[in-house]
């Protein structure tokens, strides 16, 4: 625990790392738009703080899911909405977009337990005629 981590400061800390992997990681954060390495530091850690907490399937976590389906499939936009009024209670909201005269886009927002979350997405991006579908969870780390 950090000597600060009551008021919100910052600590400052050193990191012994190899010369070839720091140059390596230089160049992908500048390729990234990073302006400096503690930015890029910061991002990692909390990447991958979300990713340990949302390994705990009762972890409440946020969930982005994106959805590209054709509407015309047969009894897919039925499907997925009988999907996501049955799991209403962790939908935050959704939004529907007719891209062109055949795919839809629509995204998604869950608030859930981890396990819960996942099993949703796994299903919506499993039906028959969803052509992608990604779920992207983060959390206020
Ligand atoms: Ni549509």
């Amino acid at each position: 625990m950090g000597r600060n981590e009551a008021s919100g400061g910052l600590d400052r800390i050193g990191v012994a790392i190899d010369a070839a992997l720091l140059e390596k990681f230089d160049a992908l954060i500048a390729s990234r738009g990073y302006a400096n390495r503690s930015e890029a530091f910061r991002d990692l850690i909390r990447a991958e703080l979300i990713s340990e907490s949302s390994a705990d399937p009762a972890a409440t976590v946020i969930g982005t899911l994106t959805l590209l389906y054709d509407h015309q499939t047969r009894l897919l936009s039925g499907k997925l909405t009988a999907l996501q009024h049955e799991h209403h209670h962790v939908i935050l909201s959704s939004l529907h977009v007719h891209l062109d005269h055949h795919n839809c886009l629509e995204v998604i927002i869950l608030k859930g337990a981890a396990a819960h979350v996942r099993t949703l997405a796994d299903s919506l991006i499993a039906s028959k005629g969803v052509k992608h579908g990604k779920l992207v969870l983060t959390s206020s780390v």
